[in-house]
C-alpha cells in the first residue's frame, strides 16, 4: 500500500507501479532527499511541531539508513514509487512513530524540488572544477606551444597563419564562458522551496529560512506556487551543459583531423586511442569521436525538458517527474567527456614540423602580399585583385604564391620590389599581427596571462560557492 493510499478502495493497477515510479532515477539523490528530511525535522522541533525526542529519534534514523545505503546494503523496492517514500516509509518501519511525524507540514512536491536542488548545486559545482580541470590543460599545453604556427582557416580553407597557442587559448575562452554559465546555474538553484508544502504553504509555524540555512541555501524561494513548479534551475544547468558540450565536440571535430594522416598536426597517447580488430596498423582518435557523439545527448536532454516544461499549468504535475533523469545524464555526461578531454590534451604530442610543412601550401601569405601593395599607396581593393590574379598564375603552375619569381611579381604591378620576399615569412606574418588578442607572439603572451588570471579568479568562484550536499555513490547505480 502507497503512503497516500488512505482515499482508495482499489490498488494501482500492476501496469502503473513501474510506469509511475521515479524512483530508480531519484534514488541516486538519497543524500539530498536525507538532508532535507534532517533539516525539516530539525526545523520542526525548533519550531515545537514535534518534540526533541521524536526530532533526535528521526535523525539517528536517518544516519542509519544512509550509512545502509552508502554501504549498498539497502534494497529499493519499486512500490515506493520514489525515493521519498522509499526513505520515510523505512524510517518509520525502523523508528515508528517519530518517522510518522516527519511529513507535518511538508509534500513531496516541495521535497522533490528542494532535492532537485540541492542535486543541481552539487553537478554544477563538480561541472565547474572538471571545467577548470581542462582549462588548465589547455592553458599548460598553450604555454608549451611556444612560437609553434599552423595554418589558421576559415572554411576549412587555409587562411592565415596563426601561433597554435591563439588557436588553443580561443577554447580556453570558451570554456571560460562554459564556467560562467554554470556559475550562473548553481546560483538559480541555491533557494530553498521548502516549506511550499503542496503548494500553498502550510498552517505550521514552518521557519523557512532555518532549513534554508541548514542545507547551505543562500536564501528562500519568494512564491510557494512558483518554489514546486519551477524547473528554470534544471534548464539552465542543461543549456549550460548543452553549450560545453558544443564547445568540446568543436575541439574534438578538430583532434579528428588533426590527427589524421592528412594532417597529422596532432599523434594522441596511445592511453587515448583505440585501434581496430581486423586493421593492425590503425589507431583511432574514437574517445575525441564519441565526446562529439555524445554532445548530440547532452542537448536532448535539453530538449526534452524544455518540451516536457511547455504548458504545464501551476502548480506541480506530474509530468515534472520527467526531469531528472535529463538533468543528471547531461551533468554525468559532460563530466566525463570534460575529464577525457582533459587527458587527451595533456597527453598529445604536437608535431611542429607537419604544422609548418603543411604552410607551403594555400597562398597563406596573400593578405600579406596585398597589404604590402596597399602600404605603397594601392587602394586595397585594388591590391586585392592584383593578388588574387598573381594567386591564379600561381595555381595554374602548381605552386604556391610565395615560389612565384620576382618578375611575376614585377609584371603584375610596378610597387612590387625585392623586397616582396620578406611578405612570405610566414614567421613575421604572425608576429605582425600585434592587435590586442591577434596572434603575434607578444599578444598571444599578454592573452595568456590574462587567461591564467581568469582561471584563478574563477578557481577562488568555487571557494566561495554555498554549501552542497554532495551526489551520493551508492544508489546512483
Ligand atoms: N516522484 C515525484 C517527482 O519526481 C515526486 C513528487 C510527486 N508529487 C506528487 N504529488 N505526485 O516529481
Amino acid at each position: 500500500m502507497a503512503l497516500w493510499s488512505g482515499r482508495f478502495e482499489e490498488g494501482a493497477a500492476p501496469v502503473t507501479q513501474a510506469f509511475g515510479a521515479s524512483l530508480p532515477v531519484d534514488k541516486a539523490l538519497y543524500k539530498q532527499d536525507i538532508a532535507g528530511s534532517r533539516a525539516h525535522a530539525q526545523m520542526l522541533a525548533a519550531q515545537g511541531i514535534i518534540s526533541e525526542e521524536d526530532a533526535e529519534a528521526i535523525r539517528a534514523g536517518l544516519a542509519a539508513i544512509e550509512r545502509d545505503i552508502d554501504a549498498g546494503a539497502f534494497t529499493f523496492d519499486i512500490a515506493d514509487e520514489d525515493i521519498h517514500m522509499a526513505i520515510e516509509a523505512e524510517l518509520t518501519r525502523r523508528i515508528g512513530e517519530p518517522g510518522a511525524r516527519l511529513h507535518t507540514g511538508r509534500s513531496r512536491n516541495d521535497q522533490v524540488a528542494t532535492d532537485t536542488r540541492l542535486a543541481a548545486k552539487a553537478l554544477a559545482k563538480r561541472l565547474m572544477q572538471a571545467n577548470l580541470g581542462l582549462r588548465h590543460a589547455l592553458l599548460e599545453a598553450a604555454e608549451r606551444a611556444g612560437d609553434t604556427v599552423l595554418p589558421g582557416m576559415t572554411h576549412l580553407q587555409h587562411a592565415q597563419p596563426v601561433l597554435f597557442a591563439h588557436h588553443l587559448l580561443a577554447y580556453a575562452w570558451m570554456l571560460a564562458r562554459d564556467f560562467t554559465r554554470l556559475h550562473a546555474a548553481f546560483d538559480a538553484a541555491d533557494a530553498s522551496p521548502l516549506g511550499a508544502a503542496a503548494l500553498a504553504g502550510t498552517t505550521y509555524p514552518l521557519d523557512r529560512r532555518l532549513t534554508a540555512q541548514l542545507l547551505g541555501f543562500t536564501g528562500v524561494v519568494e512564491n510557494s506556487l512558483d518554489a514546486v513548479s519551477d524547473r528554470d534551475f534544471l534548464l539552465d544547468l542543461e543549456y549550460a551543459c548543452s553549450v560545453a558540450a558544443v564547445h568540446l565536440s568543436r575541439l574534438s571535430e578538430e583532434i579528428v583531423l588533426w590527427s589524421s594522416q592528412e594532417f597529422g598536426f596532432i599523434t594522441l597517447s596511445d592511453a587515448y586511442s583505440t585501434g581496430s580488430s581486423i586493421m593492425p596498423q590503425k589507431k583511432n582518435p574514437d574517445f575525441a569521436e564519441l565526446i562529439r557523439g555524445k554532445c548530440g545527448r547532452v542537448v536532448g536532454d535539453l530538449v526534452q525538458l524544455l518540451v516536457t516544461m511547455k504548458g504545464l499549468p501551476l502548480a506541480y504535475n506530474k509530468d515534472m517527474q520527467e526531469d531528472k533523469e535529463g538533468a543528471l545524464d547531461a551533468a554525468r555526461t559532460l563530466e566525463q567527456c570534460l575529464a577525457v578531454m582533459t587527458g587527451m590534451v595533456g597527453t598529445w604530442t604536437v608535431n611542429a614540423d607537419r604544422m609548418r610543412a603543411s604552410m607551403a601550401r594555400g597562398h597563406l601569405a596573400a593578405t600579406d602580399v596585398a597589404d604590402y601593395l596597399a602600404k605603397r599607396g594601392m587602394p586595397f581593393r585594388e591590391a586585392h585583385a592584383v593578388v588574387g590574379h598573381l594567386v591564379l598564375e600561381a595555381e595554374r603552375s602548381g605552386c604556391d604564391i610565395s615560389e612565384l619569381p620576382l618578375e611575376t611579381f614585377q609584371a603584375a604591378n610596378e610597387l612590387f620590389g625585392a623586397d616582396i620576399a620578406g611578405a612570405f615569412d610566414l614567421d613575421a606574418i604572425v608576429a605582425a599581427r600585434t592587435t590586442e588578442g591577434g596572434t603575434a607572439p607578444a599578444a598571444v603572451a599578454e592573452q595568456l596571462r590574462r587567461a591564467q588570471a581568469r582561471y584563478l579568479v574563477d578557481e577562488n568562484a568555487v571557494k566561495l560557492l554555498s554549501p552542497v550536499v554532495e551526489m551520493g555513490a551508492a544508489g546512483a547505480a
